[in-house]
């Protein structure tokens, strides 16, 4: 697999214009690009198909938790705009997850795309400080019990994940350069670390976008996916 489709770039911000600069300067390093709760609330769908112009995949990162019909029904909207990965809540439980991948593959096929996108079950937030291995367990089984096709976790959990569930796509953000700040992530990881424990996907937003030197971020960046 070519590295940049194991790294996303997370356009944190409210600011289109922002987030297409962005999009268009790491565009050569990233094959993702994530839409995050901050962007789409402020965005909306737009943003979307102007990311995928770019040639990005999109991951859609809204964590949705509520009921069923409520998350199937969005998920359809989601699977619509064409993209390739959706976060919800492992929390929400099987019912409502299952709901989503539906909601998700249907609204894809009503489209007309010929992407098969993927509902990822987050597990805990890598920013919550500890993590119970067996509360992990338990809602890594309910995504793959509900049809999900992988899960989002800490790259501490990683092997653990891959063990149980070698089928499941793993997405791992909380990614820091050796040595930088946390800011609020508390289990974080380097992109080599994350990459080698076996992420598929690693999600990487403030250590580049908000670098005092991006340049600099993006070339370490590089050495350290083209490892793998
Ligand atoms: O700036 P930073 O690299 O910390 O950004 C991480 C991104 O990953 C954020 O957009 C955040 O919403 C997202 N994320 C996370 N933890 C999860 C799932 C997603 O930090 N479990």
């Amino acid at each position: 697999m070519r590295s940049k489709d194991r790294l996303a770039i997370a356009l944190d911000t409210d600011d289109s214009v922002e987030a297409l600069r962005w999009a268009r300067d790491f565009r050569e390093v990233f094959g993702y690009a994530k839409v995050g709760l901050e962007l789409f609330t402020s965005e909306g769908p737009g943003i979307i198909y102007a990311l995928r112009e770019l040639g990005y995949h999109i991951f859609l990162d809204l964590k949705m938790h509520d009921i069923p019909n409520t998350v199937g029904r969005a998920a359809r909207v989601a699977g619509g705009y064409g993209v390739d990965l959706l976060t919800v809540h492992t929390a929400g439980g099987v019912p409502m997850l299952r709901a989503a991948v539906e909601g998700l593959a249907q609204g894809a096929v009503s489209a007309g795309l010929e992407l098969e996108p993927r509902v990822l079950g987050v597990t805990f937030l890598t920013s919550d400080p500890a993590v119970d291995e067996s509360a992990f367990l338990a809602r890594l089984d309910a995504a793959a019990e509900a049809g999900c096709g992988g899960y989002v976790c800490a790259a501490a959990e990683l092997e653990i994940g891959k063990e149980r569930h070698p089928e499941l796509f793993a997405l791992v953000p909380g990614i820091r350069f050796k040595g930088a700040e946390a800011d609020d992530q508390s289990r974080v990881a380097t992109p080599s670390e994350a990459l080698g424990k076996g992420a598929d996907l690693i999600v990487i937003g403030r250590s580049v976008t908000r670098a005092a030197d991006p340049d600099a971020a993006l070339a370490m960046l590089k050495v350290q996916a083209a490892a793998f």
